[in-house]
């Protein structure tokens, strides 16, 4: 009998936390200042989705504990990475992240700068080293970068900043989310399941069916939230994409489509995940909490 989800989830979410504040160096060390605005931008906050997903794939195979506490602190690593950089003067210019101030806010442009590279070469240390097989984390290191660099996240981002003021069609709008959240999700998943075993090809398939949809959910909710809820409630500020007229889900399709889009969206991560049986829960789980989120 498996944990209650949410039991799980707030154990797992802790053992992140922990994770992190290992293997980002302290703010003792020098550059004292770079270090204590790294620990600020990754601990102690977030919803650690990510890492949610590393765990929850590596129970498809019995994936061993430590390589999965580094391939979820790598992969947020690189997550708060792309949100500092995200909140920049030069980017979506924000204030407000995780309920507190943005780096650059806090500390200054350069040191949000800093923080978010040393935050992704960070991500690759922990990855790379500790134990495990030597080609399963080349694998892995592979696959984080990927994930991160133009034809991933950072590819996505560009898109995302190209396209301000422009109507995107609906197959443009979905490769800018593909891109910018789909693909950090997806290495996440795979990053989990890689750390029990090689994947076989049916397998890498059936996972990506599973990422692409929760990978497009997440971000579709990400522009529903953005325009319905609070600043308060999401801890960054509300009603910036229509303010800074980007294309979202929401301007495309309106309101009430999006959401539908949302909920079939999770319908097929559920039906993908039915050749791992019971031991995909958590993931299942994982794309309920996506779409049903309220933050
Ligand atoms: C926000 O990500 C940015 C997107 C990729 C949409 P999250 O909603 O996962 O942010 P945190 O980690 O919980 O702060
Ligand atoms: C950011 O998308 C995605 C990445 C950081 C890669 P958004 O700009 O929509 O994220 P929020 O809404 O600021 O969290
Ligand atoms: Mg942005
Ligand atoms: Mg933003
Ligand atoms: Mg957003």
């Amino acid at each position: 009998m498996s944990m209650d989800f949410r039991t799980w989830m707030k154990a797992t979410q802790d053992l992140c936390e922990q994770a992190l504040s290992e293997f980002i160096p302290t703010s003792s060390t020098v550059p004292q200042r770079l270090h204590e605005a790294m620990r600020y931008a990754a601990l102690d906050g977030g919803k650690r989705v990510r890492p949610l997903l590393v765990f929850a794939a590596g129970r498809l195979f019995n994936a061993p504990e430590e390589l999965l506490r580094r391939a979820a602190a790598a992969v947020e690593m690189i997550h708060a990475y792309s949100l500092v950089h995200d909140d920049m003067p030069c980017m979506d210019d924000d204030a407000l992240r995780r309920g507190k101030p943005t780096v650059h806010v806090k500390y200054d442009e350069a040191s949000a700068l800093l923080v978010g590279d040393a935050l992704q070469a960070q991500a690759f240390i922990v990855l790379s080293e500790g134990a495990g097989d030597a080609s399963t984390k080349l694998a892995m290191v592979r696959v984080l970068a990927q994930a991160s660099g133009s034809l991933g996240m950072c590819g996505g981002q560009a898109i995302d900043l190209a396209s301000v003021g422009l109507a995107l069609n609906r197959a443009e709008l979905e490769q800018m989310h593909r891109l910018k959240t789909g693909a950090l999700l997806r290495a996440a998943v795979l990053l989990g399941a890689m750390s029990g075993k090689t994947l076989s090809t049916s397998e890498i398939e059936a996972l990506d069916v599973y990422s692409a949809a929760i990978g497009l959910a997440f971000q579709v909710v990400d522009d529903i939230l953005d325009a319905t809820a609070d600043s308060a409630t999401l801890g960054k500020t509300a009603g910036k994409d229509a303010a800074d007229n980007k294309p979202t889900y929401v301007s495309l399709l309106g309101l009430d489509a999006s959401k539908e889009l949302a909920i079939q969206l999770c319908k097929d991560a559920h039906g993908a995940l039915l050749p791992f049986g019971p031991q995909a829960q958590y993931l299942h789980d994982l794309a309920d909490l996506i779409v049903q989120r309220q933050a």
